[in-house]
């Protein structure tokens, strides 16, 4: 498949007003509060934001892989376009259906940070993608097997053939990553959801590894979500970024945008909190104050209560409304609210 050009107004997946909650015994905690994501084809989105922002909920409710006490609000919409060029709701989807039983693995899969949990470690890899082959593509046993060592190959993993016997203790930490890389891409699916595929990796390897990720997305033609703590990981690999905190999007735009003109005080906070290679032994600017908890979330803006620039009375009274810089840059902070008048 051909790397769609930019702009194409064609999105592979349109996520509208996603709100989601958890029944726990303190009460019901809103961890993803109403927000707007969309996904071109064969493009990169970056969803960044410090622990508990709802990065992961939010996009693992895209494969509905979200724990049992989860509710997905009624208003909430996830848009995704199938291979067949079907759109499909999947908030409307059985959660048992043979349409999302499809759709996950096969057409949506997820790579995450701990791939030793990943992988079973009574066998091979080579067993282990086959197996995830043979689930999701109408192929033989030779056929899997085939495509397994290809992917195995096209991840970078030298003697490939003899890896594939091996069993995932036998592997480095990059080496596991690259092969969960393949078992995900051995499904050809068109959007790979990546949640912190590389946190847990050395400063080398992790290039590496999105480096590789960069190849495999124009040979193979498909969509990324990858999601981060890193602004500085998320530069190397995204076209778009969405910066999320407490639940809400506080603002988007193209990598330019969000890297070059950050307007949210908390984009420029974590901007400010990238470990640079060329400033080794510099104190990093980590971002004042704690997070809130999610059961005693903020009236207002989520992340008045740790911002320089909070407008007492105004910020702490009501969430500020979109603000359109560009047509790419959307910030929501009353700052900029205040500019427009
Ligand atoms: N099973 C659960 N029960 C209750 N609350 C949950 C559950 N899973 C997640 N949450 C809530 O959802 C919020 C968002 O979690 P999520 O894992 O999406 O954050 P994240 O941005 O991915 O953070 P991290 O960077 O640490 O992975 C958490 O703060 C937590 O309050
Ligand atoms: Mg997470």
């Amino acid at each position: 498949m051909e790397k769609r050009k930019e702009g194409s107004q064609d999105n592979l997946l349109e996520v509208k007003n996603l709100k989601i909650s958890f029944k726990t015994d303190e009460g019901i905690v809103t961890a993803v509060d109403g927000i707007d994501f969309s996904v071109k084809h064969g493009q990169t989105l970056g969803i960044v934001g410090e622990s508990g922002s709802g990065k992961s909920v939010s996009t693992w409710s895209i494969m509905r892989l979200l724990p049992k006490n989860s509710i997905i609000d009624k208003g909430s919409s996830i848009r995704f376009q199938r291979k067949s060029g079907k759109t499909v709701e999947i908030t409307k989807l059985k959660a048992n259906s043979r349409e999302l039983r499809k759709i996950r693995g096969g057409e949506v899969a997820l790579i995450f940070q701990e791939p030793m949990s990943s992988f079973s470690p009574v066998y091979t890899i080579g067993n282990q993608i086959m197996e995830a082959v043979l689930h999701h593509r109408d192929v033989t046993k030779e056929e899997a097997e085939e495509i397994a060592v290809d992917m195995l190959d096209r991840v970078g993993i030298s003697n490939p053939r003899q890896r594939f016997k091996q069993y995932p203790f036998e592997l480095s930490g990059g080496m596991r990553q690259r092969a969960m890389i393949a078992v995900a891409l051995s499904m050809n699916p068109s959007l790979l959801i990546a949640d912190e595929p590389t946190t847990s990796l050395d400063v080398t390897i992790q290039a590496q590894i999105l480096e590789l990720m960069n190849e495999l997305q124009e040979d193979l033609g498909m969509s990324i979500i990858f999601i981060t703590h890193n602004l500085g990981v998320i530069a190397q690999v995204a076209d778009e970024i969405e910066v999320m905190y407490l639940g809400k999007i506080l603002e988007r735009g193209t990598t330019k945008d969000i890297i070059k003109q950050p307007e949210h005080p908390y984009t420029q906070a974590l901007l400010k909190a990238i470990p640079r290679l060329d400033h080794l032994g510099e104190r990093l600017t980590a971002i004042q104050g704690d997070i809130p908890s999610p059961l005693s979330r903020p009236v207002g803006c989520p992340f008045y209560t740790r911002c320089d620039d909070v407008i007492s009375g105004v910020c702490d009274v009501k969430m500020p409304e979109p603000t359109q810089l560009s047509d790419t840059h959307t910030v929501y902070c009353f700052l900029h609210e205040e500019k427009d008048d």
